[in-house]
């Protein structure tokens, strides 16, 4: 049995059900603070909260665990920046009790949502695994921490893992089973598409004078079944080769500008969106893109869909569900 940490959620939703889809037998532990019941549509739930040792403990004792994927966390940078006392509680201290007991039960194999955001801003671009750790914000740190926090964790009690740094994932289940909700939403083609359905009444450019081609931010755009598909590959990487940790960048290779964003979002929409200017936000990197080199070497994985398919299926997936969204205001 797999154990989904935060498999109510976006990222988590999408690889329960290619793990199911795969014949692995899953369980999801979720506190549904920002997942959601509807998205657990395979395998079993338990609604705990990972704050609670005892709920962990219960869960491993009635299930037989064979790995963890641990995408459970607070992953809003600016919220972070304001608030990092949360951060560090539910990303690190949190991760502590899982791990522990993973320790008591004997759980050898995690594989960790980690993020770009560790790297801070870019000395090279594509940035690869060897990319010095330099966070720039409260989230970064935290999931930096947790990584280093793993390193110990295979020393000392040989819990092996491997950190999937994930750049943006975006887009939804082609099935339009599941999608990207996140409430309140700060992911971009979501709010983009918000903006395209009338959902709210514009979209917020955070800075516009950056040394890009547009001066807009660059950021490398993943499809949430390519990040699920990799955690397959991961997990089944782990388990072949149970002396390796590792770390592995997800990304596309490839970078857009907010505004080139917004464009194709309206080209595959054939709806316009108003959009803002805003200043850029503190902890913001200019300009972020994943080499998934590594990836394809060891796991033998590759981004499968482009930008246009990441905005077709999110695109879709939120019109299919436009009425669950009627009464929300943005
Ligand atoms: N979305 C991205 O672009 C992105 C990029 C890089 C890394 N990540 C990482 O991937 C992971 C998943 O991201 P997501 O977009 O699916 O987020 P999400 O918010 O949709 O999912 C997180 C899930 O964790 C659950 N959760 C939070 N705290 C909990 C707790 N204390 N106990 C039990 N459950 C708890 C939430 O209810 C939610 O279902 C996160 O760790 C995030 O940091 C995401």
């Amino acid at each position: 049995m797999i154990l989904i940490a935060g498999g109510a959620g976006y990222i988590g939703a999408h690889t329960n059900k290619i793990l199911t889809q795969k014949g692995y037998k899953t369980v999801v532990f979720d506190n549904l603070s920002l997942g959601h019941k509807e998205f657990v549509k395979w395998g079993h739930l338990v609604t705990g909260d990972l704050a609670d040792i005892q709920q962990i403990r219960s869960c491993f004792s009635k299930y037989s665990i064979e790995a963890v994927m641990h995408f459970s966390a607070f992953a809003n940078v600016s919220e972070s920046v304001m608030d990092p006392a949360e951060y560090y509680v539910n990303n690190v201290s949190n991760t502590i009790n899982l791990l522990n007991i993973m320790k008591e039960y004997g759980v050898k194999y995690i594989i960790f949502s980690s993020t770009c955001a560790t790297y801070g801003d870019p000395e090279e671009i594509p940035m690869t695994e060897n990319h010095p750790q330099n966070p720039v914000n409260p989230y970064g740190r935290s999931k930096l921490m947790i990584e280093q926090i793993l390193k110990d964790y295979d020393q000392a009690y040989g819990i092996k893992h491997i950190n999937l740094r994930y750049f943006n994932a975006a887009g939804a289940d082609p099935d339009k089973e599941i999608g990207e909700n996140h409430f309140p939403e700060s992911h971009l083609i979501p709010l983009i598409i918000q903006a395209a359905l009338a959902q709210r009444k514009e979209i917020k450019i955070f800075g516009t004078d950056y040394q890009t081609k547009d001066g807009t931010c660059i950021r490398d755009y993943v499809h949430v079944n390519d990040l699920a598909s990799a955690h397959i590959l991961a997990l089944e990487y782990i388990k072949k080769k149970s002396n390796m940790s590792t770390s592995f960048n997800l990304g596309n290779n490839k970078g857009y500008s907010v505004k080139e964003v917004i464009t194709a979002v309206e080209r595959i929409s054939g709806v316009k969106v108003n959009s803002v200017n805003a200043p850029g936000r503190n902890g913001d990197p200019v300009e972020l893109i994943g080499s998934y080199q590594k990836a394809k070497e060891q796991l033998g994985w590759f981004p499968e869909f482009n930008l246009d398919q990441i905005i077709k299926t999110a695109w879709d997936w939120h019109v299919s569900n436009i009425d669950s969204w009627k009464n929300k205001k943005h």
